[in-house]
């Protein structure tokens, strides 16, 4: 049985994160998405807002459950023996971190690979810190992030 890995700070999350959480589930047996609880940033939601954020966002998908971790990705994912982590893509400017930290991984535990999917055109701009920058100044940011995000995100910046 198949199980992946999909971390993330998810602060929030976006349309583009569900997209590859869905799209890791079509392809694997099993998927953790991983919330990852302590960022370097100070995070705009905590950890359990964010879970829950998500929870909702992907309530459609059966094989999915949500996990949180701290301290290293390749620790987490022994434990919760999963053997594949799952990236999205948006652009050339993403590969070379990525490419980094999946070598960083794979050289911590071998064995443990990284895929990656390239994001879907309609949310290759997208990204949690923009999205936070828009929201924060009175910007919508309705069909970019799942509702119950939106939503949120309007009730942190009120007044
Ligand atoms: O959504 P993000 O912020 O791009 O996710 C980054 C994440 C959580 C995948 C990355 O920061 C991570 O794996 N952090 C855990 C600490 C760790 O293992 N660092 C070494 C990675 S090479």
């Amino acid at each position: 049985m198949a199980r992946a890995l999909c971390p993330g700070s998810f602060d929030p999350p976006t349309n583009g994160h569900i997209n590859v959480i869905e799209r890791a589930a079509r392809l694997f047996d099993h998927v953790v998405v991983g919330i990852l609880a302590n960022p370097g940033k100070e995070p705009l939601f905590t950890v359990e807002e964010r879970e829950e954020m998500l929870a909702e966002a992907i309530a459609h998908i059966d094989n999915v459950e949500i996990e949180t971790f701290s301290g290293l990705l390749v620790d987490f994912a022994t434990e919760r023996d999963l053997s594949v982590i799952v990236k999205g893509l948006r652009a050339v400017s993403d590969f070379e971190y990525e490419l980094q930290m999946a070598q960083m991984n794979a050289a911590l535990s071998p064995g443990l690979d990284t895929i990656f999917v390239t994001t879907m055109p309609s949310w290759a701009f997208l990204s949690s810190s923009l999205v936070k920058q828009v929201a924060r100044y009175g910007g919508s940011v309705d069909g970019l992030v799942p509702p119950g995000v939106s939503k949120a995100l309007k009730e942190r910046f009120a007044g």
